[in-house]
């Protein structure tokens, strides 16, 4: 497949829906109920308006930035996905390889399809991402990350309960997949997908089809978000306690909860609705950075949830994160081509990036500020092609 042709994310969607069987494609693409969450989170950036500085030299640019003591290649990372072997195989090696050569942050998940030590093993400097399920499973997932290698947790808060994607639930999405007939149609109309999943076999959660949880149930209950709703602030500061290095916590909106998670010990929190994929009706996820940014006094506040263009990027970084990720844009190039695939959706998130910053007048990150955004005064609804059902 040739991606020279791509010219971006929306492009690259495109392309990915045509790889993947219905079921596949819904379940990375959509959101949940009615979608507004999802659609908030890119009619937000539509609300901020870059404001060019000209006349700067901007011959020479560098887009990288130091997170912690590690300098990496852009301000961009890849968030966790689950699952994500239904979109190629191996795909959480090949997403870890890509992240390890643009030299970019890697968060894997914890319903990973490869276990977190191949993927530790292809990315050693990878974040683990944890679901909390119950205390116990919580603690191996956690001690097997540390004796990994791991440095940095990203515990996700935002789950308490699983949301319902209804795309899912139409489609008969469920651990292990039961063929309906019109499943199997469906199936038959991708035959490059069906021809690897046979050739590799059905995707499950390999981190937790060892120990506690080897069998298909108990996963499929983590994929139904079956999560430990008990999980409160307090358990999250005993959390903290357990972990040894840098904890960062995923999926807060608002900023006295940003300001909490900081003064128990949080060293950065990643302000998400999870790509609306869990409360529906909820606020386009770039209006809350503002507050986030101020409640976090300093301390790094990641960012993701409707990233699609290099524009988008400046601006949550104008409005004051540190870095941003994103989940479904890598993931269209993974169902396209595997590895080279998720290195065509940064390069071109890279690419978009640095023509922006030259535009806006900058020659690094660090210059980005507020005063290059403005809010818009159009107030008509942008539908993106990104958010058109398919
Ligand atoms: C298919 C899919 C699976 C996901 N799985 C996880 C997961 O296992 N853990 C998690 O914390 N977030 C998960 N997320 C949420 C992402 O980490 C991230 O918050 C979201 O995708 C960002 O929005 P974007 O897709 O618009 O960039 C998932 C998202 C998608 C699309």
């Amino acid at each position: 497949m040739n991606l020279d042709r791509i010219h971006s994310i929306h492009e690259l969607r495109a392309l990915a829906q045509r790889c993947l069987p219905r079921l596949a494609f819904d379940y990375l693409d959509g959101g949940a109920e009615d979608e507004r969450t999802m659609a908030a989170n890119r009619f937000a950036f539509e609300q901020w308006q870059l404001v060019p500085r000209p006349l700067h030299n901007v011959s020479v640019r560098d887009c990288s930035v130091k997170l912690w003591e590690q300098r990496w290649a852009l301000p961009l990372g890849i968030a966790p996905i689950g699952l994500a072997g239904l979109f190629w195989p191996g795909a959480d090696v090949a997403a870890a390889r890509a992240a390890a050569e643009a030299r970019i942050p890697y968060i894997l998940s914890t319903a990973s399809s490869s276990s977190l030590e191949e993927v530790m093993e292809a990315n050693p400097l990878a974040w683990f991402q944890l679901y909390v399920l119950n205390e116990e499973l919580s603690l191996s997932l956690m001690r097997r990350a540390l004796n990994a290698g791991c440095r940095a947790l990203v515990v996700t808060v935002d789950v308490a309960v699983g949301g319902r994607r209804e795309r899912d639930l139409n489609n008969g999405l469920q651990q292990p997949l039961c063929l309906s007939p019109r499943m199997l149609a469906g199936l038959l109309a991708r035959p490059r997908w069906v021809a690897q999943m046979l050739r590799h076999g059905q995707p499950d959660m390999a981190n937790l089809r060892s120990e506690q949880a080897g069998d298909t149930a108990t996963q499929a209950a983590l994929l139904a978000r079956k999560m430990d709703a008990g999980f409160d602030w307090e358990r999250l500061a005993r959390l903290r306690g357990q972990w040894p290095h840098q904890l960062i916590v995923k999926g807060l909106l608002h900023a006295e909860d940003v300001a909490r998670a900081f003064s128990l010990g949080a060293d950065a929190v990643v302000v998400s609705n999870h790509g609306g994929r869990q409360l529906d009706a909820a606020m386009g996820c770039l209006h809350a950075l503002p507050e986030a940014v101020s409640a976090a006094q300093g301390k790094p506040v990641f960012f993701d949830s409707g990233i699609r263009r290099g524009s988008d990027i400046l601006k949550a970084l104008a409005l004051g994160a540190s870095a941003v990720f994103v989940g479904r844009a890598p993931m269209y190039g993974l169902a396209c081509q595997g590895q080279p695939g998720v290195a065509k959706a940064i390069g071109l998130l890279a690419q978009e990036l640095d023509i922006s910053l030259a535009l806006l007048g900058c020659s690094s990150i660090a210059q980005l500020n507020h005063g290059h955004l403005r809010q818009s005064t159009c107030n008509h609804h942008f539908r993106s092609q990104v958010e058109a059902s398919p």
